[in-house]
């Protein structure tokens, strides 16, 4: 195996999907105690409650004390590189937050077993499920009373709509928190242990433990074991080509708070987690991540990260090759020749240079204003272009206007930028042609307003059309009179036309109304 391929395979990159208070910084942080990036744990806890002092944060990431955009962090691990792309957790997440998912191999889902699935786990999980990469489960705050395990992975069947697999189950929980049944590993992990020594206890073949072992004849345990056989005559089995295609999750109990099952569940997901796979091109054919020729793709652009410099970085995922300090690249859209001179890779909160990155890794780019979201860029002679990243649907939406009628230059120079940048999507009133502002969060519109007046300054009046749902029309059978205040008909920055309705009643009162036109919407 050449380097490159040995460098390549090491690496595994992934998100966490979550609802917010599911406990996804609390399993990052726990991750990179592991990583040995961080010391103590509070470390990431403080950095999103606000205590922990970075400069270079946009002004509004530190008035909100929370991450506007997805942040990148890496160590090693059992001989592996991880890479984990932060998505903002807080309920303003943004389409910032769907772009990092087009980024990663693999999928972590973290959800509170006294919850079960919540409405951003769903929305998340939607779309890594869409691109087809695998997802992993963890149940979180074991330590909780929470709900039975068999009532929770039957949720997230029926809910998401994909297979279990249990890979560990618990022995109680709350207070009666005993261990984990590991099925995986053959072997029980003792939820308090004095040492390492006696954290794990051996299974017999037949699944049970040894006479002699208390544990054994406690009922908690024998309520697993009966959930065990349960799961065996009833349950999924293991199947990795299923997990890798994204139709199987294997489920892992654990506290991340008291760090219980967190290291297990670490070590079975970089075993099982792929490294970077080939990727498909706009061409239909494909690039080997290990390809010699190095690749990468734009898939988020932070702007004014430091107020005083105007500097924007672009986060490109390196989709093959290896990034050299200096190299001259093509970006595909214009053929442009750009010189890569000052690349940052991302290590937890403070920005270091990147000493070596391949393909998997992200590098950050400092920008003046040549990428856009989605941009190629490859070295060599043959052109690599990655396809178009897709489109999310909107669903709150603004009318802004500029608050200076004299300021229209501006107020055009900035929108136009900042739409094609990603930052908020734009449509047009379909007869009116009044300016209409479509996100995925409340925070997109807070950063557009911001960085208009700050970079451009214009200040804009934003006026909320509230939740919105986005469903494009055919426009063979649009007849603007289907238009009304319930359903505002608009055109998107294509000229497409698009129906925003108040609510889904709307939708369906127009459904009934109008069977034979069709809607659609985005991911
Ligand atoms: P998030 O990033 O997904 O939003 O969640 P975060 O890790 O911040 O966790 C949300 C809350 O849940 C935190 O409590 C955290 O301590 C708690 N938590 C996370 N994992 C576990 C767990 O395994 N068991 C229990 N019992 N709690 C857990 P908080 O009170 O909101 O914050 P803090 O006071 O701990 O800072």
């Amino acid at each position: 195996m050449n380097k490159l391929t040995e460098k390549v395979n090491s690496r595994r990159t992934f998100a966490i999907i979550s609802h917010p208070d599911a406990g996804k910084t609390t399993i990052t942080e726990q991750m990179l105690l592991f990583g040995g990036i961080i010391r103590n744990a509070g470390t990431v806890k403080a950095r999103k409650s606000g205590h922990y002092a970075t400069s270079d944060w946009m002004e509004i990431e530190k008035k909100r004390g929370i991450s506007v955009t997805s942040s990148v962090m890496q160590f090693e691990y059992d001989n592996k590189r991880i890479n984990i792309l932060d998505t903002p957790g807080h309920q303003d997440f943004s389409e910032d937050t769907y772009r990092t998912l087009m980024a990663v191999d693999a999928a972590v889902m973290v959800i509170d077993s006294a919850k079960g699935v919540e409405p951003q786990t769903k929305k998340l999980f939607k779309v890594v499920k869409k691109r087809g990469i695998p997802i992993f489960t963890f149940m979180n705050k074991l330590d909780r009373d929470g709900r039975d395990p068999l009532d929770l992975t039957a949720e997230l069947e029926d809910l998401l709509d994909i297979e279990c697999v249990a890979m560990n189950w618990p022995i109680g929980m709350g207070k009666q928190l005993k261990g984990l049944y590991d099925l995986a590993n053959k072997r029980v992990e003792l939820y308090r242990h004095e040492d390492d020594s006696d954290r794990f206890l051996p299974l017999n073949e037949d699944g049970t433990l040894d006479n002699n072992i208390a544990l054994s004849h406690d009922s908690l345990f024998e309520s697993t074991l009966a959930d065990i056989e349960l799961l065996k005559e009833a349950g999924n089995n293991f199947d990795l080509d299923k997990i890798l295609r994204g139709d199987q999750t294997p489920v892992f109990f654990g506290s991340a708070l008291a760090n219980f099952g967190v290291e297990t569940f670490l070590k079975s997901f970089v075993e099982l987690a792929p490294a970077p796979k080939e990727h498909e091109l706009i061409d239909n054919t494909t690039i080997a991540a290990d390809d010699d020729e190095f690749s990468g793709f734009v898939f988020k652009i932070q702007a004014n990260m430091n107020p005083n410099h105007r500097d924007r970085i672009a986060f490109i995922r390196i989709g093959s090759g290896e990034f050299q300090k200096g190299m001259d690249v093509t970006l595909a859209r214009t053929n442009k020749v750009i010189r890569l001179n000052n690349a940052t890779e991302f290590m937890s909160s403070s920005r270091v240079q990147v000493s070596e990155a391949v393909a998997g890794d992200i590098i950050g780019l400092y920008d003046t204003g040549n990428f856009q979201i989605g941009d190629s860029i490859y070295a060599g002679k043959k052109k690599i272009e990655y396809p178009e990243l897709p489109q999310f649907t909107p669903e709150i939406f603004m009318r802004v206007t500029a608050k200076n009628v004299m300021k229209q230059k501006s107020f055009h120079k900035g929108m136009t930028q900042l739409v094609q940048e990603g930052a908020v999507q734009l449509y047009r009133g379909y007869a009116t042609d009044d300016y209409i502002l479509g996100a995925v969060g409340q925070l997109q519109f807070e950063v557009f307003a911001f960085r208009m007046k700050n970079e451009y300054n214009s200040e804009v009046e934003l006026t909320s059309l509230g939740g919105r749902v986005a469903r494009w029309i055919n426009p063979d059978q649009l007849d603007p009179k289907m238009s009304s205040s319930r359903n505002l008909l608009v055109k998107d920055r294509e000229g497409e036309p698009l129906f925003l309705f108040e609510n889904s009643f709307a939708e369906r009162w127009f459904k009934d109304k109008y069977p034979d036109v069709e809607l659609t919407s985005k991911l």
